[in-house]
């Protein structure tokens, strides 16, 4: 793992460093995301911009990670990881060579948390304050991967660490049809990990709104490497882009939030609503 440095500090560039070795991919999720390690002798698990969905689910890792430690959830510290193809040239499975041949210059590495476990609820400690603002978070950026099926959180150091916003934000990739997500409420909230370990999400509403600055949603948007964002149809430059990022955020957090009232329909029906399906079934890993 890289320096535990804390993630997301304000206006912090990433920082980047060089793969050096391909160590192993991971085959949990669909993006095969891989096991690197890097010339600041530290191990990441990176994601490459030739995968699947390719760059946009780089840039809302990044942004979504910078909002997250603006709320005081935290998360592996990211960088910038450079990528010479050649270091898939000892790796056997052609899918991995393919990627790497695909994903040359800046991917997105975040820090290894060794012997990390799945985050469990009903098992970990955490802290009720801690869900609460997960689920306003998780709200706000629209990301529907953090559920009991696929947790996607970490429990790591006595504490548990968010992971893999990759599909958050899911408005860019029809830009035309951005503006109306906006008032969008979250899907599968009742799925949602803590949606029963929060408290109601209104509680926190108006601390986790205020923690999003103009000046930290900037700050985010200029953490994202240019590569990710150059090129998008649509958009005449990289600042046009960046631009159409934060007026999202902004109309997100303003026009009264009925994307927040829903969310707190859900968890009051699921507080009157007994556990019956036994989220249990999948497990740890
Ligand atoms: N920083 C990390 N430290 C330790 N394990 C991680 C880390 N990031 C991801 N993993 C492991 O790799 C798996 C896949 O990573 P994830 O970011 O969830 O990508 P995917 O998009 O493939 O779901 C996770 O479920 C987790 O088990
Ligand atoms: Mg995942």
């Amino acid at each position: 793992m890289g320096q535990g440095r804390p993630a997301g500090r304000l206006g912090a560039v990433l920082r980047s460093v060089t793969a050096t070795r391909y160590v192993l991919p991971l085959r949990e999720g669909g993006s095969l995301p891989g096991i690197c390690e890097a010339d600041d002798l530290g191990t990441y698990v990176v994601k490459f911009h030739g995968a699947g969905q390719g760059r946009r689910v780089l840039v809302a890792e990044v942004l979504a990670a910078r909002l997250a430690a603006a709320l005081d959830l935290e998360v592996p510290e990211l960088v910038v990881a450079h990528v010479d193809p050649v270091i898939g040239r000892g790796e056997p499975d052609e899918e991995v060579q393919d990627l790497l041949l695909r994903s040359p210059g800046a991917n997105l590495g975040t820090d290894f948390l060794p012997g990390a476990l799945s985050f469990d609820p009903a098992i970990d400690p955490f802290d009720t304050g801690w869900a609460t603002r997960v689920l306003w978070f998780d709200a706000f950026v629209l990301n529907v991967d953090r559920s009991w099926r696929n947790p996607n959180a970490l429990f790591w150091g006595g504490r548990p660490w968010l992971i893999d916003h990759g599909a958050s934000l899911y408005f860019h990739h029809d830009w035309p049809r951005a503006a109306a997500s906006t008032t969008r409420p979250l899907r599968h909230a009742e799925e949602h990990l803590l949606l029963r370990a929060a408290d109601d999400v209104t509680t926190v509403d108006a601390a986790c709104a205020a923690a999003l600055t103009p000046d930290l949603l900037r700050a985010a948007l200029a953490d994202v490497p240019t590569e990710w964002l150059v090129d998008e149809p649509g958009f005449t430059d990289v600042a046009e882009l960046r631009v159409a990022y934060l007026s999202w955020f902004t109309a997100r957090l303003g026009n009264g939030r009925p994307w927040l009232a829903d969310l707190a329909a859900v968890q009051a029906g699921a507080r009157t609503t007994p556990l019956t399906a036994a989220p249990r079934e999948a497990g740890r890993g």
